[in-house]
């Protein structure tokens, strides 16, 4: 199989691209045969992500394998005022807060589609996403442990800032700081 990744170049992306990323969506976090599932993929894709992709500094890769899209990863600029920065400055220590929250770069999802999972995707994915960012810092929160995603991030430099911050979950960060 052959896998290419691009950033989506445009704004607002086109209805193509969100059908694709529902249809992604739809085989990580769903169940084909039911209709709450696809409601909650086309939400996702008309909703959250055209909202998200509104915000400054949004970013979005692809990935293509034969023909198909086969996974996405994208962000944005996250700010004080914003729903997830106010809640983390609510929830970890606040010289994590100073030194992490603001103007850092809010890795929202990277997701593949499991019919080409475990094949390097979101390797190509997130090295694409977090190449040429001009924030300082990135964020983000998953579940750690000998999983995929944690195996992806901390294989990539990301670290755990604080542990626990809701239910399982740890926020994660990495330093973009490139040496002078
Ligand atoms: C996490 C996810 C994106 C990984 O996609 P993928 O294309 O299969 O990942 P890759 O093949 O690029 O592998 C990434 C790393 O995870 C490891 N890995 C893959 N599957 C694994 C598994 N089931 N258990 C443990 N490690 C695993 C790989 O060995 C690789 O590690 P390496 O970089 O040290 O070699 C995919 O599992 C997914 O979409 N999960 C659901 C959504 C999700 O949880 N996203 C993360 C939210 S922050």
């Amino acid at each position: 199989m052959t896998t290419t990744v691009q950033t989506h170049p445009d704004q607002p992306i086109d209805r193509a691209t969100r059908d694709a990323m529902a249809a992604v969506y739809l085989a990580a976090y769903g169940d084909p045969d039911l209709p709450e599932s696809r409601l909650d993929a086309d939400d996702f894709a008309d909703v959250t992500l055209t909202r998200h992709a509104g915000r400054a500094g949004f970013k979005l890769v692809l990935s293509t394998t034969d023909g198909q899209v086969s996974g996405y990863g994208y962000g944005f600029t996250g700010r004080r005022g914003q729903f997830w920065s106010d809640w983390l400055a609510t929830t970890v220590p606040s010289d994590i807060v100073e030194t992490w929250v603001g103007d850092h770069f809010e890795l929202v999802d990277m997701v593949v589609d499991p019919a080409f999972r475990g094949q390097g995707v979101a390797g190509l994915l997130h090295d694409e996403l977090v190449a040429g960012l001009p924030h300082e810092r990135a964020l983000l929160a998953t579940v750690p442990g000998d999983r995929a995603a944690p195996r992806l991030y901390e294989g990539r430099g990301w670290q755990v800032v604080a542990a626990d911050i809701d239910g399982d979950k740890a926020l994660y960060g990495l330093d973009l700081r490139r040496p002078a």
